[in-house]
């Protein structure tokens, strides 16, 4: 968006451009430099909350402290996000986004002593809840103003309508800030020459949409996205005839009179999502003949899906998820023949998945997970050769995936979760090249799995399918593999912990519930072979003792070994395995006799039910939330010590040789106390003072 509205901006004002790259030979005044060294030093320079990584995972954009290269007694037009005019070397726009700004922003900062400013942009920073100061509005030379997610709240002030020069205005994201419908109307008056208009979240409650009416017919583009906007919006909005933009989602409350949406003709993006729109009056939708974003999701009166969105042969993105469209889709969606992306997700789809769907050769991106669809995967659609990512989850699918499809040379992500295919995994499932994620989990795959041929895959979620056989030699190959979860098959074979040594990146492994036997031939190889592992669950794996593998793992977080021939004593070096880390540990269904520490200073989770262990109760440090011992053979006194545990929630001590009174503060742990059981056991009735 930023590049295509800068492009814009330089379209139609050729001579900023000139003026933007050219660096001068002159150098900056010295009390524009000041200025500028004044005003970073109102700010601690600190990355903070989502800003920086807004910045980073959602616009690609980089975020680092452009301030950083800003030194007194340097040219300031050579500064970081510093542009001067190249003829007289006055600073004329500066670009701070995602530069890590964070605190109150002043009002009377030497910032607004830069008179010839055309370019303000200071988006994603942290203003720590300020007001956007009105001296903002002596800035009248400004073009442009974007200060998007900056966390200023309050009421946006009048005397940004001075800024009568304004193309391009972006105050969105600033959640807590308001309009005065004045101000807004003086605004929408006064800026006359502006083109794009993004005000999204902005509360808009109190204000009559009509002040919209008398923009600028210079308007490309309107984003009014979630501001809350009641009642009806001026139906002159079709008439702008440069309408390029028009993002009206998420007011829930507002109406638009969506039949003259023929006029519309140069409208590319549509955000009419979270609206309460009913089909009919999307059908007009079907005119807008440029339009290549359209987001209707969240529409829960749509009742099937008009034919005449299927018009829209220049739509490369449309998203209908969390919409009701059970009526189905129209066989004509294979018409959209420029789509890339297409979101069902959670659609209130049901029936067989439409075939003609397989005519979208362009689609990168489908997504039709939780819907009710049924029937088979068809052929076709596995015939589109350029998905990245192919989302089929949490249906009804049955029957199995057809093989002889293309390869998938680009396929990144595969979600077919929670299903009832069946058959073997498809071929192609161990070729594709760029294959990063599956996810099959919760469906009936038998057969063996094969040699992989593809290294590229990094999460691998098999578990709960019918799959048997030993694994194949090439997943202890996949050197980028951090998440391996092969639970509840009915695979078999023997497993050398040595054989994951070379998968240092994997963090979870989930081996349970199988017919797998794992053994280390040589004890002292195989510690710190996994030195990343956080997860590891290997209950029903026929483990004799605890497994080596275990030694050295530092940051374990979660340990299953329930349901093993576990005999004897915690051994002593568990003491260090996930010392500081480790949450949940469920040795349960053992043959345990002995536990002598429970030296985890972080554990949540402590499952050590159905063994043999003898001796008094140990008490877990205080951070634990549920506690469970039941049918060992524990005895002696609980210590008063468990009521330190504040946050403990489920206690189950029931078959046990316990004796004794029960501790008279349990009744301080009233509060997160849920559930207790304490039978057959040897307690005698507490004392009770009250
Ligand atoms: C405002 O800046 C942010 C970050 O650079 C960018 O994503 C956004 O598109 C800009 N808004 C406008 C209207 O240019
Ligand atoms: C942010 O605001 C809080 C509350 O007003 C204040 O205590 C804190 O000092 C401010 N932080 C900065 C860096 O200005
Ligand atoms: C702005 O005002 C504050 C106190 O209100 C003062 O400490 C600071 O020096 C002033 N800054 C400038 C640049 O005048
Ligand atoms: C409108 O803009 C002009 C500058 O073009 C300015 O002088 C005037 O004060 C502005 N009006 C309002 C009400 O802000
Ligand atoms: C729009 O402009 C017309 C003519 O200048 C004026 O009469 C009308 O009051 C304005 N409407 C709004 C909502 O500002
Ligand atoms: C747009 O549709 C409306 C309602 O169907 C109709 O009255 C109007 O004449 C149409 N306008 C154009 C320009 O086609
Ligand atoms: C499809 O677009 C054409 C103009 O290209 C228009 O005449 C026709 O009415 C549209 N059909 C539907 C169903 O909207
Ligand atoms: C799905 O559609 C049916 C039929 O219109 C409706 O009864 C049901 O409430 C819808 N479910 C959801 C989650 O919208
Ligand atoms: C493994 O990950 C690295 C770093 O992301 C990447 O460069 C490499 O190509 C990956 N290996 C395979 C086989 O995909
Ligand atoms: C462990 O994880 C860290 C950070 O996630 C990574 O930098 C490091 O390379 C990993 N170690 C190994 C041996 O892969
Ligand atoms: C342990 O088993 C692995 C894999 O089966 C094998 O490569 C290795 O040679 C064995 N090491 C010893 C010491 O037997
Ligand atoms: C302890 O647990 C808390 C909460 O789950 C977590 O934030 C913290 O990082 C953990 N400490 C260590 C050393 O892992």
């Amino acid at each position: 968006m930023a590049s295509y509205l800068f492009l814009c901006l330089f379209l139609f004002f050729p001579h900023l451009y000139a003026s933007f790259s050219s660096s001068g030979s002159q150098s900056c005044s010295h009390p524009e430099a000041a200025s500028l060294i004044q005003f970073k030093n109102s700010f601690s320079i600190t990355q903070t909350d989502d800003a920086a990584r807004y910045c980073n995972d959602f616009s690609g954009l980089k975020s680092y402290p452009k301030t950083n290269s800003w030194k007194e007694g340097t040219d300031c037009c050579s500064w970081d996000g510093v542009t001067c005019d190249h003829l007289n070397a006055h600073v004329i726009a500066l670009d701070l986004s995602c530069s890590w700004l964070y605190g109150n922003f002043p009002s009377n900062t030497t910032l607004f002593l830069l008179p010839h400013l055309q370019k303000l942009n200071l988006a994603h920073n942290d203003f720590n809840y300020s007001k956007i100061p009105s001296e903002f509005g002596r800035f009248t030379s400004l073009f442009f103003l974007n200060l998007s997610r900056t966390r200023f709240v309050g009421e946006v002030p009048s005397q940004v309508s001075h800024l009568s020069k304004l193309v391009s205005l972006d105050l969105s994201l600033n959640f807590g800030q308001t309009f005065d419908e004045h101000a807004l109307e003086v605004l929408v008056h006064n800026l006359t020459e502006v083109r794009h208009i993004f005000l999204d979240n902005i509360d808009m409650s109190s204000i009559n949409p009509h002040v919209f009416m008398n923009l600028s017919s210079s308007l490309r583009s309107l984003s009014l996205g979630s501001c809350n906007l009641q009642g009806k919006f001026p139906k002159n909005i079709f008439d702008f005839p440069n309408l390029n933009l028009l993002n009206l989602g998420g007011n829930q409350n507002l109406n638009l009179d969506l039949l003259m949406f023929n006029r519309s003709s140069n409208l590319e993006y549509l955000d009419l999502s979270t609206m309460s729109f009913y089909t009919e009056l999307i059908d007009s939708v079907g005119n807008l003949q440029a339009l290549q974003y359209l987001d209707l999701s969240g529409n829960s009166f749509l009742q099937g899906l008009s034919v005449s969105i299927t018009n829209l042969s220049s739509l490369e993105y449309l998203s209908i998820s969390d919409a009701n469209i059970f009526g189905g889709l129209p066989d004509s969606m294979g018409n959209l023949v420029s789509l890339k992306f297409l979101y069902l997700y959670r659609s209130n789809l049901s029936g067989p998945i439409l075939k003609s769907l397989g005519n979208l050769w362009q689609i990168t991106y489908l997504e039709l997970s939780q819907n009710q669809l049924s029937g088979q995967i068809p052929f076709l659609i596995l015939n589109l050769k350029r998905f990245e990512y192919l989302g089929i989850a949490e249906n009804s699918l049955e029957g199995s995936i057809p093989d002889e499809v293309t390869t998938f040379p680009n396929l990144i992500s595969l979600y077919l979760t929670d299903n009832l295919l069946d058959g073997k995994l498809p071929s192609w499932f161990y070729t594709a090249p760029s294959l990063k994620e599956i996810y099959l989990c919760q469906n009936q795959f038998s057969g063996h799995i094969k040699e992989f041929q593809s290294k590229s895959l990094e999460w691998i979620e098999l578990e709960d399918n019918k799959l048997q056989g030993p694994l194949p030699s090439s997943i202890f190959q996949l050197l980028n593999l951090t998440h391996l979860s092969l639970s509840s098959n009915n695979l078999s074979g023997v497993i050398e912990f040595s054989m994951f040594s070379n998968l240092p990146n994997l963090k979870h492994l989930d081996l349970s519930y199988n017919s797998l036997s794992l053994t280390s031939n040589s004890t002292s190889s195989v510690n710190h072979i996994l030195p990343n592992l956080t997860n590891l669950i290997l209950s029903s794996c026929n483990l004799g003792e605890f497994p080596q593998l275990l030694k050295g793992l530092k940051s374990l977080e979660r340990l299953d070994l329930s349901y093993n021939r576990i005999e004897g004593k915690i051994p002593q070096w568990m003491q260090e395995v996930g010392h500081d880390s480790l949450k949940y540990l469920n040795v349960s269904h053992n043959s345990l006799t002995e536990v002598e520490h429970f030296p985890w200073k972080n554990i949540t989770v402590l499952h050590l039910s159905f063994n043999l262990i003898r001796g008094n109760l140990l008490i877990p440090a205080s951070t634990i939330n549920v506690f469970l011992v039941s049918n060992n053979n524990f005895n002696g006194e609980v210590s008063s010590l468990i009521c330190n545990a504040s946050a403990l929630g489920i206690l189950d001590l029931s078959y046990n040789n316990l004796s004794g009174t029960i501790p008279q503060c349990f009744g301080n742990l009233s509060y997160s106390l849920q559930f207790l059981n304490l039978q057959k056991n040897k307690f005698v009735g507490a004392k009770c003072n009250k």
